[in-house]
């Protein structure tokens, strides 16, 4: 269980497209996918490359793993809480013919090992970032984080990026912000 007091995102949950109502569970984040130019434009603020171990804490319907898989040549692994959504992961990265190499698992994120990721990517929300932050400091140096929207507080990142989201649903502007991290040497 998360150290988090889980919030129920029930309404978001439900509104996601191919998801039934058994599938309701409570959520430290919502159901909103990365479009697919900033999903692409996360992978390369994070210079993906083939052998890149890419995590994806919260997976979605799977497009970061399976994007770093396809068009990046890497390996990856998404963990995700929505068994409904990791079932159409592992579809999705079998009919991209990736699916040796991008591994879908029902998980609570907090639970998670990092240890194994070169890469983490995160589309959260501020309060689930600051939580996770102390286990991302502990990642290897040289490890890349990438997160969409959201920063880690004062911890200041190497990098920021913003990408046109016209139609984006959240937010009064239209935009995606990401935020790069690279471990330093210990
Ligand atoms: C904003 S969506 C991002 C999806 C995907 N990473 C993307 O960028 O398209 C956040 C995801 O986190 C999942 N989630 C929420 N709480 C979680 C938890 N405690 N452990 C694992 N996944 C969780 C939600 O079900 C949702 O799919």
């Amino acid at each position: 269980m998360s150290t988090l007091r889980r919030r129920t995102f029930a309404a978001g949950l439900l509104a996601a497209p191919g998801l039934t109502a058994h599938a309701q569970v409570d959520l430290d984040v919502p159901f909103v996918v990365t479009p697919d130019h900033v999903t692409r434009a996360m992978l390369d603020l994070a210079a993906v490359k083939p052998g890149d171990f890419v995590i994806d804490l919260g997976s979605g319907d799977g497009r970061i793993v399976i994007t770093a898989a396809r068009h990046y040549g890497a390996r990856g692994l998404g963990v995700e809480i929505v068994p409904d959504l990791v079932d159409k992961s592992r579809d999705h990265a079998r009919r991209a013919g990736v699916a040796d190499r991008a591994e879908f698992r029902v998980q609570d994120l907090f639970e998670t090992d990092l240890q194994p990721a070169t890469v983490v990517t995160m589309y959260l929300l501020p309060d689930v970032n600051m939580k996770l932050r102390p286990r991302l400091r502990a990642l290897r140096p040289g490890t890349r984080i990438v997160s969409h929207d959201w920063d880690l507080g004062d911890w200041k990142p190497d990098r920021v990026v913003t990408i046109d989201v016209p139609d984006k649903a959240y937010g009064r502007e239209k935009l995606s912000r990401l935020y790069l991290w690279t471990l330093p040497p210990r």
